[in-house]
């Protein structure tokens, strides 16, 4: 498969999968690696242009990240961005110190002023607001650089030398406060690297499908489905390259939101794949009995999943491949690249190792949420699973606080159907990035007709949010509110009273348990 690639050289800033994400959504392929890549590496990987990221350390400082001299002679265009700039500015003979307090450090939105002939600005408004965050600063620019932006504070804030193709912006493009940021890195790569556009998901489906066929030959290969979006995605691709040498393990917890477990069901049934469902709701809830613990509850849950789907292994046979549907930025957070470990996340290494196979195939590995969510389009996945928001594994069970009953459950499936369907009818899907509710312990009194009612109190939550690690509460209008708090209590028994939850996080989680 041949494309065009960009490189992105991570010297570990907060922003470098923001970067990426941006270069593939101008229709290039780009790759995050080390700053302490090889240089042969980088050579085989033969990028049209480099994008230095930004990064905590001052190039001045000896233990800081530096990028190898040579960079600079390979021909190859460079766009410095933040660190990644001064770094420019260190290499080519320039000077960088800390700023002085007052003086040339800027933080947070600054209104900036272009030289719209630089390339990286062509076409673009002489003036905007860029996102700034750096401590340190160019005092002198290398000789053969321009000076093309500067902002109240700060005389240096772009640089070029449109000779040799490098440019470097002291602001941070990728990060959509920066007005014209994508525009800007659009320019670096149609006007400066001479990109095409080649990156397409009709060709990533076609390519993949082909290596797919390749590498399995008549072989066998098991995934575990969870209905999420990644392992649909997952599934419907293999599905389409080796149709039933696939096995697709379905295990139905019996803590699915209402008919999740049909939809998915249902989107499989065009392949001609081996589809298991596990009904295994009465199990899942036995075990669940009497258990008021958060933690107990994943803990049980998660194990008790891996040993269904052992189990249904084991009836299969000897596999030789199992796949997995693991994505971009869980192979980034996992510390593939020089940025600090986030999190260790849910989906890598969360089957049992004694399941009997020879390989793992992880055919979304390189791709982001939105690209994998463009992708199951182009497979026919239907909308509702492709744009499917995060669900945690633990299901329904993290939503009904306290003990977990069929009763219980029913009626957070109920009442969480509502709340979607309003959300949907007033379209603000758009708006929020998880919503949901939760069924609290609480009973409350309240009056129905002519009775009094000893009841359970529903907790709505929606959060917006990039990256799920910091959230903000959803502004919902009031009249929509309203809307799901009437149709709740009137259509669900047992539920009296609506509360909506309005804290951040942090102090607060997404979930409540
Ligand atoms: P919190 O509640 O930690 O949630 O703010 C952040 C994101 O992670 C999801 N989440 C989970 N996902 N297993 C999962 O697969 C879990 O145990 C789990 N707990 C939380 C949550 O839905 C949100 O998207």
């Amino acid at each position: 498969m041949s494309h065009e690639n960009v490189l992105i050289l991570d010297f570990g800033g907060q922003y470098n999968q923001l970067i990426a994400r941006r270069v593939r959504e101008c229709g290039v392929y780009c790759e995050v690696k080390p700053y302490t890549t090889s240089l042969s590496e980088i050579k085989a990987f033969s990028p049209i242009g480099i994008i230095f990221t930004g990064g905590p350390g001052s190039v001045y400082d000896a233990h800081s990240p530096q990028a190898d001299p040579e960079l600079f002679t390979l021909g190859i265009p460079i766009l410095g961005i933040c660190y990644g700039c001064q770094l420019i500015a260190h290499n080519l003979g320039g000077k960088v110190t800390a700023a002085q307090e007052d003086s040339a450090r800027e933080f947070g939105k600054t209104e900036t002023f272009f030289n719209t002939s630089c390339k990286l600005f062509r076409g673009l408004p002489d003036s905007g607001v860029t996102w700034m965050s750096h401590g340190d600063y160019m005092e002198q620019v290398p000789a053969g650089f321009a000076l093309v932006a500067h902002s109240a504070a700060c005389p240096n804030v772009a640089i070029c030398d449109e000779s040799r193709g490098f440019y470097g912006v002291q602001f941070h493009p990728e990060v959509n406060h920066t007005e014209n940021g994508t525009a800007m890195i659009r320019n670096f790569l149609y006007e400066i690297c001479g990109a095409k556009g080649d990156w397409t998901m009709v060709d990533y489906k076609t390519n993949t499908i082909r290596q797919i066929r390749e590498k399995v030959g008549d072989g066998k290969v098991l995934l575990a489905l969870s209905g999420g979006v990644d392992s649909s995605v997952a599934a419907a691709l293999v599905a389409e390259a080796i149709g039933n040498q696939l096995t697709c393990v379905f295990v139905d917890h019996g803590l699915m939101r209402l008919n999740e477990g049909d939809e998915v069901e249902d989107a499989f049934s065009k392949w001609d794949i081996n589809f298991v469902r596990v009904n295994a709701e009465e199990l899942f809830l036995t075990k669940l009995a009497g258990v008021t613990e958060p933690e107990r509850k994943r803990k049980i849950i998660g194990e008790e999943f891996i040993r269904v789907f052992e189990a249904e292994a084991k009836k299969i046979g000897k596999v030789d491949y199992l796949c997995q549907g693991t994505i971009y930025p869980d192979v980034i957070e996992s510390g593939a690249g020089d940025a600090a470990v986030i999190k260790s996340h849910h989906n890598v290494g969360g089957l049992p190792d004694y399941v009997d196979f020879k390989e793992i195939i992880e055919p979304l590995r390189m791709l982001f949420k939105d690209e994998v969510r463009q992708l199951g389009r182009e497979l026919g996945l239907p909308e509702y699973l492709v744009m499917r928001q995060p669900f945690p594994g633990p299901g329904l069970a993290i939503r009904v606080i306290g003990e977990v009953t069929k009763e219980k459950l029913d009626t957070l499936r109920l009442a969480d159907h509502i709340f979607r369907d309003e959300i949907a009818k007033a379209n603000l899907e758009g708006t929020m990035n998880q919503y949901f509710a939760v069924l609290t312990n609480v009973q409350s009194v309240g009056v129905m007709g002519d009775g009094r009612t000893y009841d359970y109190t529903l907790a709505l939550r929606s959060v917006t949010t990039t990256d799920f690690m910091t959230a903000d509460w959803t502004r919902i209008p009031y009249e929509v509110l309203d809307r799901v708090s009437v149709r709740i209590v009137n259509e669900v028994p047992h539920i009296n009273r609506i509360v909506y939850d309005i804290t951040s996080k942090p102090p607060a989680t997404i979930e409540w348990e």
